[in-house]
C-alpha cells in the first residue's frame, strides 16, 4: 500500500503527539515539516526525518500535491494567516487544532471555501473519538430526555507563552474548554442560548503568572438546548494541581451519567452503578479517521469537520459577548 505523505506545520507540543500517533501507522509517512523554531524545527526532522522548512510559506513553496497527500496544522491560535487557504488552493486536505482562529470572519471564508471546493478537513476535537463519548452517546436516547448538566475544566495556567494574554487564546473557554462546549454540541445539538460571567484578580500577574497575564481566572456559561437541557460551563485556570473535578455530570431523570474528563464514566441510577476507564487514544483515532477519509476520499469517519468545528467556535465567542456585554446572546 502506498503511504499517505504527511506534512506539518508547527512543531509545538500539540503537533508532538499527532507526530508520535502518525509514525504508529504503517501506511503513513512525515516527508515535510515547517517550524520557524530552531531546536523544535531540527528535533522534529531528526525524528520523522521529513524535509524541514522555516516557515509554512517556504514549505507551500517548495511543495504541492505532487509530494504531499496530508497536512497537519498545529500553530497558536492567532498564527493562522494563508496557513489554510494555501493548502485549499493546492488541494490538499488538511487536519487543524482548535480554536482553528480567533478570526471568525477568516474561520468563515475558509469554511467557505472547504465547502466549495468539497476539500477533506478535521479539527482537533480529540474527545469526540473517545470510547467514553460513545457510551454517553449510546446511552442518552435510552432515558427520558431534559435536566441539567455541569461541565467544569479546572486546574492551573497552560506552560505556552499565548495562554497568559487573552489577545493571543481568546480565553480559557475558546482555547481550552471548548473540548466541552463541542462535547455539549456533540451530546444535545445545538445551544438556543448563552449567558456567561468572568472574573479576575485571584491570579497576581508577575506573581503566580507571567507580568503579560491578562486573561480570566474563571467563567461560567450558562448554555440552553432544546429538550430542557441546561448546561452550566465552569473554566478556571487559578486552581493548582490537576484538572480536579474536571468533566461533565449529566443529570437525567433515572441516571446520572458523570463522564471524569479523559479519564472514566461512572453511570449510577438508583439500582446500580458502572465505572469504566477509558479504552482508547482518542488523538490516535481522530488522526486515523482522518488519514483514512485522505486515503479513501470517504470524509463519513471525521467526527468534526471545519464547519462543525466552527459552530463550536462560535459558541465559545457567544459566551465571550456575553461575559464582555452583560446580555444573554441568542444563536
Ligand atoms: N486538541 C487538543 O487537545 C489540543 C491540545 C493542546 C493544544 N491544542 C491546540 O494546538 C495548537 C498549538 O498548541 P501548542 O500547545 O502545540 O502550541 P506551541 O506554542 O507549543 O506550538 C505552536 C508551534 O507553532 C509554530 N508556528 C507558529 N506559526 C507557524 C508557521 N507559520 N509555520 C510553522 N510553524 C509555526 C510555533 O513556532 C510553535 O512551535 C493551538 O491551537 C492549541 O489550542 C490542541
Amino acid at each position: 500500500m502506498e503511504k499517505i505523505r504527511v506534512g506539518l506545520i508547527g512543531c509545538g507540543g500539540r503537533q508532538g503527539a499527532h507526530i508520535d500517533a502518525l509514525m504508529k501507522m504503517d501506511d503513513v509517512a512525515i516527508v515535510a515539516l515547517a517550524e520557524p523554531v530552531d531546536e523544535r524545527r531540527e528535533a522534529a526532522a531528526k525524528k520523522t526525518g521529513a524535509r524541514a522548512y522555516k516557515t509554512h510559506k517556504e514549505l507551500y513553496d517548495n511543495e504541492n500535491k505532487g509530494t504531499l497527500d496530508a497536512l497537519f496544522i498545529s500553530i497558536e491560535p492567532t498564527a493562522h494567516t494563508d496557513t489554510e487557504t494555501r493548502a485549499i488552493d493546492m488541494g490538499i486536505p488538511f487536519m487543524v487544532e482548535k480554536p482553528m482562529t480567533l478570526d471568525l470572519e477568516q474561520a468563515d471564508m475558509i469554511a467557505r471555501r472547504v465547502k466549495e471546493t468539497g476539500l477533506i478537513t478535521a479539527v482537533g476535537f480529540q474527545d469526540r473519538y473517545l470510547d467514553l463519548m460513545d457510551m454517553i452517546k449510546d446511552e442518552l436516547p435510552k432515558h427520558p430526555k431534559g435536566g441539567l448538566v455541569n461541565g467544569a475544566w479546572i486546574g492551573g495556567i497552560p506552560g505556552v507563552w499565548w495562554w497568559q494574554k487573552r489577545s493571543t487564546c481568546g480565553g480559557q473557554l475558546v482555547e481550552q474548554n471548548i473540548h466541552l462546549a463541542d462535547g455539549l454540541r456533540y451530546l444535545f445539538g445545538e445551544p438556543l442560548s448563552v449567558y456567561a460571567v468572568s472574573s479576575r484578580g485571584i491570579v497576581k500577574p508577575g506573581v503566580n503568572a507571567s507580568p503579560e497575564y491578562d486573561t480570566d481566572d474563571y467563567s461560567v456559561c450558562i448554555y440552553r438546548f432544546k429538550d430542557n437541557v441546561t448546561a452550566t460551563l465552569e473554566s478556571a485556570c487559578y486552581v493548582a494541581g490537576a484538572r480536579p473535578n474536571s468533566g461533565l455530570v449529566i443529570k437525567l431523570r433515572d441516571m446520572v451519567i458523570d463522564y471524569r474528563l479523559r479519564n472514566n464514566l461512572i453511570m449510577s441510577t438508583d439500582r446500580s452503578t458502572t465505572d469504566v476507564r477509558r479504552g482508547n487514544d482518542q488523538t490516535y483515532d481522530l488522526d486515523v479517521a482522518f488519514i483514512r477519509a485522505v486515503r479513501t476520499g470517504d470524509p463519513s469517519g471525521i467526527r468534526s469537520p471545519y464547519d462543525d468545528a466552527l459552530k463550536t467556535l462560535k459558541m465559545t465567542f457567544a459566551a465571550n459577548e456575553s461575559m464582555e456585554t452583560g446580555k444573554v446572546i441568542h444563536f
